[in-house]
């Protein structure tokens, strides 16, 4: 049977028989979702401007401790708007982490730009600064660190590049909402940060995003780019071609309710990942790490396996047992659009991380037993 038939019968279970089924991750919309759901329908502000929307942003930036905040359809719109307001035009180069979901890399291109992959780091999976440095060209024009599965990278040696080269930074923290860096949150410490609110992330909009930054004109610029372009000034004036990009009432009422209760989706992330830290610690695997300077959100908890060990026959044999499991992105010098023959030796460590690791079930809702479950199951694996 395939490893999605497996999922998908996985799944019915959990609909007939409760939770039999220990799912990746889970939307948690038990707040105020509802109510401002229904404020918007009983009101008929349901695209994209009105009172959710305002305060989403103006809450949101409060929280990442920025000046501006704007709401977008999608984090991946708003990574091609930001980049698009950092001058990221035809013929320029930014710098990306080999290991990394696509859409970091997708919106490079829809710039017309380039993105030129750097290697991560073996313990936190985030961008290495040396093999930054080492990428960079005359062409490049930014930087984008992004900060994997909920922990952050390490920004200091990349801000110094930054300004030593004239490069912007444009944070990819869609995986990590109220992550810290040196006691600061994510979102705030490069020129931009984009947040993504899909379904599966800390907190969720359905599909959505938010850009951050204390920039005013790249706040303006950014909000005149999401908004067809039209002149905030002067009405149906667009001096730009500008991108539908925008984030509806509904969605922004949802993220609104989710925000309010952000801290304690992280507490229990946190949680989560200390019962799964002290259930692993005799494996012979290398785990989510925390670096000193950091303050994970542990969006996804996540193991690396030794050679030794067959990553998809181990990740089929946990589904079989209804766990669900992800494997680590493709690097991104393996697919189609960014294809590169010699990557595997030029990025050796994301080709290795790529090829073992695996993202563990990593919901708000996890019990005590069910981690219990999951890490009995995998240690049954590696027996
Ligand atoms: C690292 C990273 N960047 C960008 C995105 C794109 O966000 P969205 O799915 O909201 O477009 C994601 C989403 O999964 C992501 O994980």
């Amino acid at each position: 049977m395939s490893a999605l038939m497996l999922q998908e019968r996985a799944a019915e279970k959990v609909n007939t028989r409760g939770r039999e089924f220990i799912p990746l991750a889970e939307t948690v919309l038990n707040g105020n979702e509802k109510r401002y759901v229904l404020d918007c329908l009983d009101t008929g502000w349901i695209s994209g401007s009105g009172k959710y929307v305002d305060d989403f942003e103006r809450e949101f930036a409060t929280f990442c401790g920025v000046e501006h905040a704007v709401s977008v359809s999608s984090g991946t719109a708003g990574l091609h708007v930001a980049l698009l307001a950092l001058g990221v035009a035809p013929g320029d180069e930014v710098i990306v982490p080999d290991l990394t979901y696509v859409a970091s890399a997708n919106a490079v291109t829809y710039c017309g730009a380039r993105p030129v992959f750097a290697d991560v780091d073996p313990t936190t999976w985030t961008l290495d600064p040396l093999d930054v440095a080492r990428k960079i060209s005359p062409a490049t024009k930014a930087i984008m660190p992004v900060h994997l599965y909920g922990h952050p990278a390490d920004i200091d040696p990349l801000l110094e590049l930054a300004s030593a080269h004239n490069l912007s930074v444009i944070e990819d923290a869609a995986e990590a909402h109220g992550a810290e860096y040196k006691g600061r949150r994510v979102g705030g410490l490069g020129d931009v940060g984009v947040f993504s609110f899909f379904g599966n992330k800390i907190i969720a909009t359905g599909e959505g995003g938010m850009i951050t930054t204390d920039d005013k004109s790249l706040a303006d610029q950014v909000r005149l780019l999401k908004g067809q372009g039209m002149d905030t000034a002067r009405r149906y004036w667009f001096p730009i071609v500008g991108y539908n990009y925008r984030m509806t009432n509904i969605q922004a009422a949802i993220g609104l309710a989710q925000l309010e209760r952000i801290n304690w989706f992280i507490e229990k992330k946190r949680e989560v990942a200390a019962l799964y830290d002290e259930a692993m610690r005799s494996l012979p695997i290398l785990t989510s790490h925390e670096a000193a300077w950091a303050k994970s959100v542990y969006w996804l908890y996540s193991v690396c396996l030794t050679e030794e060990y067959d990553r998809d026959r181990i990740m089929t044999r946990l589904l079989e047992q209804g766990i669900e499991t992800r494997p680590f992105f493709h690097p991104m010098h393996h697919l189609p659009p960014y294809y590169q023959r010699d990557g595997d030796s030029t990025l050796p460590v994301t080709t290795n991380l790529a090829a073992r690791g695996i993202n563990l079930p990593s919901s708000a809702l996890l019990t005590r037993e069910d981690i219990t479950y999951v890490t009995s199951a995998l240690r049954a694996c590696l027996c």
